[in-house]
């Protein structure tokens, strides 16, 4: 049972730490180098204000959004994230459950512990699948297949992490990847390169075929009939390179700060990306958003949707899949409030015009 003083998403940190051991809480929560990324991802969001139109009426209220073809209640997705057994023994089973409770739409990751093919069958509710290029194009392919098979609507391909970030926090904790956490779903060949970027050995163990190209990407768009959508674009002209290739979706991401400090925050890389890709090709973007009110203003600069990282970590630790649905219910809930009380009561009102200039 979540107790009532639970009612925002940070109040979850402090119950999750003290369920996750210290070394795996680094690996969880870690920013790179000072972490400014990462802190700077929730201040710009925090430093933005709105500006509320009195008496809109709030008939046909409304928070749905359709990407790809599917219709989601709210513009809330699950971010990709690794290892999630180090958070929760069920790892990414007892996620998908959450969000399968509150119909959100989840990235699995490359680096899940529990089989692309389980977290399926456990889903009611669409899933993506997040895909590090890997450096035999089979290899890739092969995970593509699964994908497809399993059911899974995209592909979301991570293009901001040829090496896996070195996280000063995870150094001095001295974290490792305990042996009964693995990569499930690479070939055991690729589960060891992986298990020693996780490491913070970054070179040893690139996290992706570090040769990658934009042509990479249009051969993987070519193999495929799902959408795929890169996430990790902070350069307009990279989106447009993205969009080029084939892609079908943007998410400007900066990472959660966790591969390069002292990038700009991701909602303030938001407006050059959504400028330079035009109407035709959704973007979202995620880092920072831990209040409905973020996700407004994400929304008023552009963005189609936003995905979430640490929070869902907050919640799966904390309280397993309750904690998950929890969290989504929670931000959805300050989400329809900021709509109602800010005069957007429907997605298609939401501009720069709620902002404060
Ligand atoms: C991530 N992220 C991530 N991204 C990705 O494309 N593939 C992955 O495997 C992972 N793994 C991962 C692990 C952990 C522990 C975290 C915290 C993050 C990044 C994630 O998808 C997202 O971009 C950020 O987490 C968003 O920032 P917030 O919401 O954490 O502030």
């Amino acid at each position: 049972t979540i107790p009532p003083t639970i009612a925002s998403v940070t109040d979850y940190i402090e119950y999750a730490r003290k369920r996750v051991m210290p070394a795996a809480w680094a690996y969880l929560t870690a920013a790179a180098g000072d972490g400014l990324t990462a802190q700077d991802n929730i201040d710009a969001l925090q430093r933005l204000k709105l500006l509320p139109n009195a008496l809109q009426s709030s008939a046909n209220a409304s928070t749905a959004i359709e990407l790809f073809g599917t219709v989601f209640p709210y513009p809330i997705l699950l971010a990709p994230v690794a290892y999630q057994k180090l958070a929760h023994p069920d790892g990414e089973l007892a996620t998908v459950l959450g969000a399968s409770a509150v119909q959100a739409g989840m990235v699995v990751s490359t680096q899940a512990n529990v089989s692309l093919e389980d977290i399926a069958a456990r889903a009611q509710t669409p899933l993506w699948f997040q895909l590090y290029m890997q450096p035999v194009f089979e290899d890739t392919l092969t995970l593509v297949r699964r994908a497809e098979s399993a059911g899974y609507r995209a592909i979301v391909v991570t293009v901001d992490a040829p090496i896996s970030g070195l996280r000063n926090e995870e150094q001095r904790a001295a974290f490792v990847l305990p042996p009964h956490i693995a990569a499930v779903n690479l070939p055991p060949t690729a589960r060891a390169g992986t298990a020693q970027a996780v490491a913070g050995q970054a070179l040893a163990g690139p996290l992706c075929s570090p040769t990658s190209t934009f042509d990479d990407l249009a051969r993987l768009v070519a193999h495929t009939r799902l959408p795929v959508v890169a996430k990790g674009i902070a350069h307009g002209a990279d989106a447009r390179r993205a969009i080029d290739a084939g892609c079908a979706g943007i998410i400007v991401s900066n990472h959660g700060g966790r591969v390069l400090d002292t990038l700009p925050a991701a909602i303030d890389l938001l407006p050059g990306v959504v400028q330079a890709v035009g109407p035709q090709v959704p973007v979202l973007m995620d880092g920072g958003i831990r209040r409905g009110t973020d996700i407004l203003k994400a929304l008023a600069l552009g963005a189609r949707a936003v995905l979430i990282g640490r929070p869902q970590i907050y919640g799966l630790a904390a309280a397993g899949a309750a904690g998950v649905a929890h969290v989504l219910h929670i931000l959805r809930t300050e989400l329809e409030m900021a709509m109602l009380l800010s005069g957007r009561p429907r997605i298609d009102a939401i501009d720069a015009s709620v902002l404060w200039a």
